[in-house]
């Protein structure tokens, strides 16, 4: 596709090139952008009304990045619909949807990348090695191309939100950068695109993730140790159900660095938990003060 399209419907302008996005923000006031892989869900409408309450135009971009992506992850199953997703922006009233082809965005192999340094290597990066180099430097690549005045980003990837922050004030970028609170299902399940993964077996399981951490939350009287204990407890009878949860990391960190919160820590934290369920990898965090 090279011309920008319109649905019917009147929904957002979707443009698939750096030229399109150029002639569709041109004139446009204050730009508000959502950086998205797709397979958009509730989730990602709180982050575009967000956006909507504070810029005149609202860009998502809708690109699944593969140089965030492990050689054994599901960047090959990664749900992808473009024209649901299109749906979901034109119901939030959102203007532009930039969603480019792989080609567009790497046209060469990419040789210069931002460096998520030490931050980068823990919890999730300790994981997933690269991954937060591949998230910086595709969010520096998109902040260029639709050069927003915001961008929201949701709390549920916490390290993810932290390191993009630090690498504004780092890097001095031009952009602010909001943080959207994370949803969550009635019973307490953090909106993800990888939940289409889980069938009802799995889903069961995969709550164990959000009663660990209201337990973490639950014990801040018991300090660090506390908070651990009681998170690691939910998760050590998790892992005995059928299907298990096995845990990747449970982990109390400094909200800043993503460092691990020592014993004596006072005020705030960051309580995060990774584990895989079934053939799924969720990932999910709470603020707690201590
Ligand atoms: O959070 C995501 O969906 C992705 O990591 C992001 C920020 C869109 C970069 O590809």
């Amino acid at each position: 596709m090279t011309d920008p399209t319109t649905p019917a419907t009147g929904g957002p302008l979707v443009v698939r090139t750096p030229d399109e996005l150029r002639r569709a923000l041109d004139g446009r006031g204050r730009v508000g952008l959502v950086p998205t892989m797709g397979a958009l869900h509730g989730g990602h409408r709180t982050l575009m009304r967000l956006a909507r309450e504070k810029a005149e135009t609202v860009v998502v971009s809708v690109f699944v990045n593969p140089l965030q992506f492990g050689p054994n992850e599901d960047l090959d199953r990664y749900p992808r619909d473009l024209p649901a997703d299109v749906g979901v922006c034109a119901e939030e009233g959102v203007d532009v949807v930039f969603a480019p082809e792989v080609e567009t965005m790497y046209p060469a192999e990419q040789m210069v990348t931002v460096d998520a340094g030490a931050m980068g290597e823990r919890l999730e990066g300790a994981s997933r090695p690269g991954h937060f180099t591949g998230v910086l430097t595709v969010v520096t690549k998109l902040f260029q191309l639709v050069r927003p005045d915001l961008a929201v980003f949701g709390e549920k990837d916490a390290q993810q939100i932290a390191l993009v922050r630090r690498m504004v004030v780092d890097l001095n970028l031009p952009v602010e950068i909001v943080g959207a609170p994370t949803l969550r299902d009635a019973d307490g399940l953090a909106s993800s695109s990888r939940n289409v993964y889980l069938d009802a077996e799995h889903r069961d399981s995969a709550l164990t993730l959000s009663r660990a951490l209201r337990a973490g939350v639950e014990a801040t009287a018991g300090g660090a140790e506390g908070v651990r204990e009681a998170a690691r407890a939910v998760l050590d009878e998790a892992a005995k159900a059928t299907p298990p949860v096995e845990l990747d990391y449970l982990a109390l960190v400094d909200p800043a660095t993503f460092a691990e919160a020592s014993p004596e820590h006072r005020g705030d934290a960051v309580l995060a938990v990774a584990a895989r369920v079934g053939p799924t990898r969720l990932i999910d965090n709470v603020s707690v003060t201590l």
